[in-house]
């Protein structure tokens, strides 16, 4: 959809014009899964599709939300702006963001018309609510004049996943669609929060995403079991040597720990984060140094840790990067984001493109009965203001 054919939307949904446009993206994580949450490094970045936030003043004392996508609607008295809606509301998202401006004592004087559209694929693994989440704080931000910086405001949408949608995810997902940049990755540590941007400048290869169509199911279950799994090992290490975070293991260290971990599920979610910390801290310096082919191998290492170890991948993702594997041209193929369904992120060799897509979409097919969809992944900007 175009802007004009959004602020037509919103005059067909409200009979009145929007007074401000915002945008924040979705993400893809190219390497550095399930670290987040563990203090360790992240590598996402922020892409060209992701969620606006079209909206206008009312004189209604009324929170008012709608969505293109979704036929749902709601209409909120500001007096209610801090209560979780039930049955798994979308509307919780933007309000789960509201009610933390609420709780920092950020005072509402009247109400808001809110219109959404995405056009990241939902339960795709690319992060769409986090998108919805940083559009939101992004635009309260702005209109109510609290100044927060973007890191802040990626905390609020992080706070408003843990509170409203009962996810108890980590930081990487609404800090890159916070400070995302156009043609860049962000590499993060999520102890400590400092980033750099490292270009993504790559020759004749390009970043395909591919969509398993099979919903991730990112809710407070299986994801959740793993963050206790990984807070289950801290405990039992610290016993031997004190530690906060996974992330503090280098993997010599872990190799004296380990058999304090007497959980073996545990003992393998630990392998696998401590494992992944050194792949990303390794992928960003062969990135740096143009060993492209070492940063595919990297990922497909990531991809088998997270199948093996840490048992988020499934079937899907399973089949979708391990055709993957077989094609020449593919420096490497791995699982994006949370798993359990969602997509992979593959780095391709131009030429091999078209047969990758090929040859992947076919023996997805032969596999699991399911359709693949495959981006090219355009890497853009942050939250901003489109109007
Ligand atoms: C989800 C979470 C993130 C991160 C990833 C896995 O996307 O929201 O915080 O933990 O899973 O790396």
């Amino acid at each position: 959809m175009t802007i004009e054919q959004l602020t037509s939307a919103y005059k067909a949904a409200y009979q009145k014009s929007a007074t401000d446009i915002f945008f924040s993206p979705g993400r893809v994580n190219l390497i550095g899964e399930h670290t987040d949450y563990n203090g360790g490094f992240v590598f996402p970045c922020a892409l060209s599709f992701g969620t606006y936030l079209l909206m206008a003043p009312n004189d209604e004392q009324k929170m008012n939300f709608r969505s293109l996508n979704i036929d749902a609607t709601y209409s909120l008295p500001l007096t209610q702006l801090t209560e979780v809606l039930p049955n798994k509301a979308w509307a919780n998202y933007p309000l789960g963001v509201i009610a933390q401006f609420i709780k920092r004592g950020v005072a509402l004087t009247h109400g808001y018309d809110i219109l959404f559209w995405g056009n990241v694929p939902a339960g795709a693994g690319l992060s769409s609510s986090a998108a919805m989440e940083v559009v939101t704080a992004f635009a309260f931000n702005e209109l109510l004049g609290t100044g927060y910086d973007r890191t802040e405001l990626a905390k609020i949408g992080q706070k408003a996943e843990h509170e409203f949608a009962g996810v108890m995810c980590g930081i990487m997902d609404q800090f890159a669609s916070a400070q995302g940049k156009q043609d860049h990755a962000i590499y993060l540590n999520c102890d400590t929060l400092h980033f750099d941007l490292v270009p993504i400048k790559l020759e004749g290869i390009k970043v395909v995403i591919a969509n398993t169509h099979s919903p991730h199911h990112l809710d407070s279950g299986a994801y959740n079991d793993r963050v206790r799994q990984c807070q289950l090992a801290v405990q039992q290490i610290s016993a031997v040597r004190p530690i906060k975070n996974l992330a503090e293991l280098s993997q010599a260290d872990f190799l004296q720990v380990e058999t304090v971990i007497t959980d073996p599920v545990a003992h393998r979610r630990a392998r696998h984060v401590v494992g992944e910390v050194q792949r990303t801290m390794d992928a960003v310096q062969a990135l740096q140094q143009g060993n492209i082919e070492l940063f595919g191998q990297l990922m497909t290492q990531s991809h088998i840790s997270l199948r093996d170890d840490y048992e988020v991948t499934g079937p899907q993702l399973d089949a979708l990067a391990e055709a993957a594997w077989k094609i020449d041209g593919v420096l490497g193929s791995r699982m994006t984001g949370g798993g359990f369904g969602g997509c992979t992120v593959s780095l391709v060799k131009d030429e091999a493109i078209p047969t990758f897509i090929e040859r992947v979409g076919k023996e997805y097919t032969e596999k699991t009965g399911l359709k693949a969809d495959f981006y090219i992944a355009e890497i853009g900007d942050g939250a901003h203001r489109v109007r």
